[in-house]
């Protein structure tokens, strides 16, 4: 990094681990749906850059869409999401493929699971490029998972710090926000 922005601790993930694991995770979903073609479904903003390399380094046919979810609450209970942007087809009878970013307590990825699970896809997986397993609350199934983490906060590589940092080539442990 030829800058020091604030708030940065460490470099967590450099820009080589990444690329290795995204080609890693791109032979292996290639592989998987031979023969298909996959709908990969980014949740916005985080996967954009996720979403963008992963796409590039499949060698099967696929299609791209995006959504953009907000969600509200802190628990199982009373977590709601809202999706602001929806899909612009119709799922029913595809493979799709949801990329995320991170999954920290997977209570918004197990809503936005149920909401397109109603949408009778033929197959719907997650692909997630990092996972705080010590943080969920939801149960959910990740088929494709990048790297397990410890409970930091992180940014670069399309994820933000405060709308910040998204253009980060490498993965960065931050302060937590107060
Ligand atoms: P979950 O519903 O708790 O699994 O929330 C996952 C979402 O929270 C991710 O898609 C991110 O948008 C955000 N998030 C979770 N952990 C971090 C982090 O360390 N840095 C930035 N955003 C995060």
């Amino acid at each position: 990094m030829s800058f020091q922005p604030e708030g940065i601790e460490s470099v967590l993930i450099t820009e080589d681990a990444i690329r290795t694991k995204v080609r890693e995770l791109a032979a292996r979903i290639s592989s998987d749906y031979q023969g298909s073609q996959p709908l990969l479904v980014g949740l916005l903003k985080g996967s954009f850059i996720f979403l963008a390399d992963l796409a590039r380094a499949l060698d099967i046919d696929s299609e791209i869409d995006f959504m953009t979810v907000s969600s509200y609450g802190n628990s199982m209970e009373n977590s709601e999401v809202r999706i602001l942007k929806d899909l612009a087809e119709p799922i029913a009878g595809r493979d799709v493929l949801i990329v995320e970013d991170i999954i920290d307590t997977g209570l918004t990825l197990s809503k936005i699971l149920d909401v397109l699970a109603a949408r009778h896809p033929r197959s719907l997986k997650v692909c997630t490029l990092l996972n705080k397993p010590s943080r969920r609350k939801a149960d959910v199934t990740v088929h494709y998972n990048g790297f397990d983490i410890d409970d930091v906060f992180v940014a670069g590589y399309g994820i933000d710090f405060a709308q910040r940092y998204r253009n980060l080539p490498q993965l960065v442990v931050v302060r937590k926000p107060v």
